[in-house]
């Protein structure tokens, strides 16, 4: 063993110790994952099913990226399998799929519905 390498060994243990005694880091702000608190079934129109639809979908992002979407029953419904088949979402049983669907279909129908709104990119006005 050289007098150097003896020396880096010392220095690279020192900066270990000084690690170890740092304990866990802290995570940085951007680093930090949508949390369902930021958002409330109130922000969103009443209606039966409301509570159930929310929960339902934020478990993985906000009800804001549902709420901006116009559909009929059956482009929802091929919306959710979609969360199911792609994003792993659990299956709904059936009485649960039928509510969620009521609260959609009934609070979010295809905006064309609607004068003067167009179709809005969902990614674009998130
Ligand atoms: C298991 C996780 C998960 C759950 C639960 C979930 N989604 Fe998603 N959803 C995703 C992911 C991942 C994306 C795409 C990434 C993004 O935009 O955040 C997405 C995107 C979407 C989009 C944007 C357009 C699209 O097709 O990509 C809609 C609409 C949507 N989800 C509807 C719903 C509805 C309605 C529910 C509740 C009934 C729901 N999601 C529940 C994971 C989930």
């Amino acid at each position: 063993m050289s007098m150097v390498s003896n020396a880096l060994k010392a220095a690279s243990l020192a900066l270990a110790a000084v690690f170890l005694a740092a304990g866990p880091m802290p995570v940085p702000a951007q680093a930090q994952q949508f949390v369902p608190k930021d958002e409330n079934p109130e922000d969103f129109p009443a209606g039966s099913g409301r509570d159930d639809t929310f929960y339902a979908c934020t478990a993985c992002h906000g009800f804001k990226l549902v709420a901006q979407q116009g559909m009929n029953r059956r482009q929802w419904e091929e919306s959710i399998r979609l969360m199911v088949d792609k994003h792993g979402m659990p299956e709904l049983p059936a009485k649960e799929m039928r509510v969620v669907l009521d609260y959609l279909e009934a609070t979010y129908p295809p905006r064309a519905q609607e004068p003067g709104r167009g179709w809005q990119n969902p990614f674009l006005t998130r």
